[in-house]
Formats: C-alpha cells, sequence, structure tokens
C-alpha cells in the first residue's frame, strides 16, 4: 500500500560532470526496478543537469534545501518553484546537517514544507535525536518535538506531499545503524504521533524513511520491519553499484 522510497543524499559531493556521469551508470543498473520510487538529491548547481539525463527514467531528483519566499532580496536563497524550474520533483528539508550547521529550527523547516508543497514539490522532512539526547532516554520526546514543529498548520490533504525521514544523528556517516528494533520503534511511534494528531488513514498512507549509515547489506533487514517504508542513503549512494544495490532490496 505504502511504495517503498530509496532516496540518495548526495550532500557536498560531484561536479555537475561527475553527477551526470553517476546516472548514467546509475541507470541501467536501476531501470528493472518496479514499485520502488527511486530519488536522487544533487547539489543546486547539477540539478538542471542532472534533470535532463534522467529524463525517460525511473529516477526522480530532489534538492536537498529550499527556502520559504518565491522571490524577493533573498541573497543566497533558492525557492521552490525554481526547483520547479531546474526539474525537481522532491526536497529534502530540515536534514540534521542544516539543523546543527545552518541554524535550521523546527519552525524554518515548518515555513520550507509549506512553501514547497504549496509549489508542487514532495517534501522529504527529516527527523532525529542525537546521541546525548538517546542516552538520556529523550529519544522519543525529541522527534515528538521536531514532528508536530515541521508538521504544524498542516491537514491530511498535505500529508500526501509529504515523506518523513527519521535519521538518528549518531548513526549518520558512523556506519553505526540503528538496530532494526531501534529504528522500527521510533518509526512506529511517528507513525502513532500522525494517528493522533490527522487520522488513521493518514498515518498508514505517509512513508516513514530511515537513513543513517544504510547500505546493500543492511537494508533488506530494515526494509522488513513493518513502519520502515524506504532509506535516505547518504555514503552509498555516492557510486552506482551499492546505490542499485540497495534500491533492489526486494529483488
Ligand atoms: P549516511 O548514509 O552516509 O550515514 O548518511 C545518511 C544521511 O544523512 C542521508 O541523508
Amino acid at each position: 500500500m505504502r511504495k517503498p522510497m530509496i532516496a540518495g543524499n548526495w550532500k557536498l559531493f560531484k561536479t555537475i560532470e561527475e553527477s551526470v556521469a553517476l546516472l548514467d551508470e546509475l541507470k541501467p543498473l536501476v531501470k528493472d526496478i518496479k514499485n520502488v520510487e527511486i530519488v536522487v538529491a544533487p547539489v543546486f548547481t547539477s540539478l538542471s543537469r542532472v534533470s535532463d539525463a534522467v529524463e525517460n527514467s525511473n529516477i526522480s531528483i530532489a534538492a536537498q534545501d529550499c527556502y520559504w519566499e518565491e522571490e524577493g532580496a533573498f541573497t543566497g536563497e533558492v525557492a521552490p518553484k525554481l526547483l520547479i524550474n531546474a526539474g525537481c520533483s522532491h526536497v529534502i528539508i530540515g536534514h540534521s546537517e542544516r539543523r546543527q550547521y545552518f541554524g535550521e529550527t523546527d519552525s524554518t523547516v515548518n515555513k520550507k514544507v509549506r512553501a514547497a508543497i504549496n509549489a508542487g514539490l514532495v517534501a522529504i522532512v527529516c527527523v532525529g535525536e542525537l546521541l546525548s539526547e538517546r542516552e538520556s532516554n529523550r529519544t522519543f520526546q525529541v522527534i515528538e518535538t521536531q514532528i508536530i514543529g515541521a508538521l504544524s498548520g498542516f491537514n491530511a490533504d498535505d500529508l500526501k506531499h509529504i515523506v518523513i525521514a527519521y535519521e538518528p544523528v549518531w548513526a549518520i556517516g558512523t556506519g553505526k545503524t540503528a538496530s532494526t528494533e531501534q529504528a522500527q520503534e521510533v518509526h512506529l511511534y511517528i507513525r502513532e504521533l500522525i494517528a493522533k494528531k490527522f487520522n488513521p488513514e493518514t498515518s498508514g498512507a505517509v512513508r516513514i524513511l530511515y537513513g543513517g549509515s544504510v547500505k546493500p547489506d543492511n537494508v533488506k533487514n530494515l526494509m522488513e520491519q513493518p513502519d520502515i517504508d524506504g532509506a535516505l542513503v547518504g555514503g552509498a549512494s555516492l557510486k552506482a553499484e551499492s546505490f542499485a544495490a540497495i534500491a533492489a532490496f526486494n529483488v
């Protein structure tokens, strides 16, 4: 019922040429994968060229961030409609690296998600606790604050254009994946929160991705969990072979 999504977050890696070359390698490897939504998120400067490169393929393009205004005197920012203009269908919002290094807050995440879905993008909204928060038993409280903050003012229809990504910060780029039990219990908690805030139908339909050291050898176990609907992949998305192997988790 929920179509799995495998998304690659390329972060600050790869030139335009390297991005196009990676997709040229990836396209034939994933072309026969059915019933999985495959998305990659290159850096802003590559978006337009990369969108051309994936035309007529089963790969969609995401940006890694956006601003909430449509236009104006906002030096350095990029508006959702310009992402669509560059060929994006998705945008990642509130990644923990943006929260940690660039002052992203639940309030800015909320404004960006609103603007993104108003413009017609699917927003991939990231949440996740720090190691210190997990160790002090505050994981659920942190996740609840982030989810409620990100989704404040939204209705059930809006949720059709939102994908949640649970990325425990301590599992990002560390090689430490959350155990399947640790991931599943947070995914279930998020789904229950959404059922409470919206309704059971909305919570049953919303996709919740796991991110944090997802690799070809752990994706299958993660995807077997009832509330894990996909993966947001960093390091392993930078190589065609490993990303394709992750996208092929069920073949
Ligand atoms: P890694 O897969 O490199 O741990 O990164 C996860 C991530 O941050 C995806 O957004």
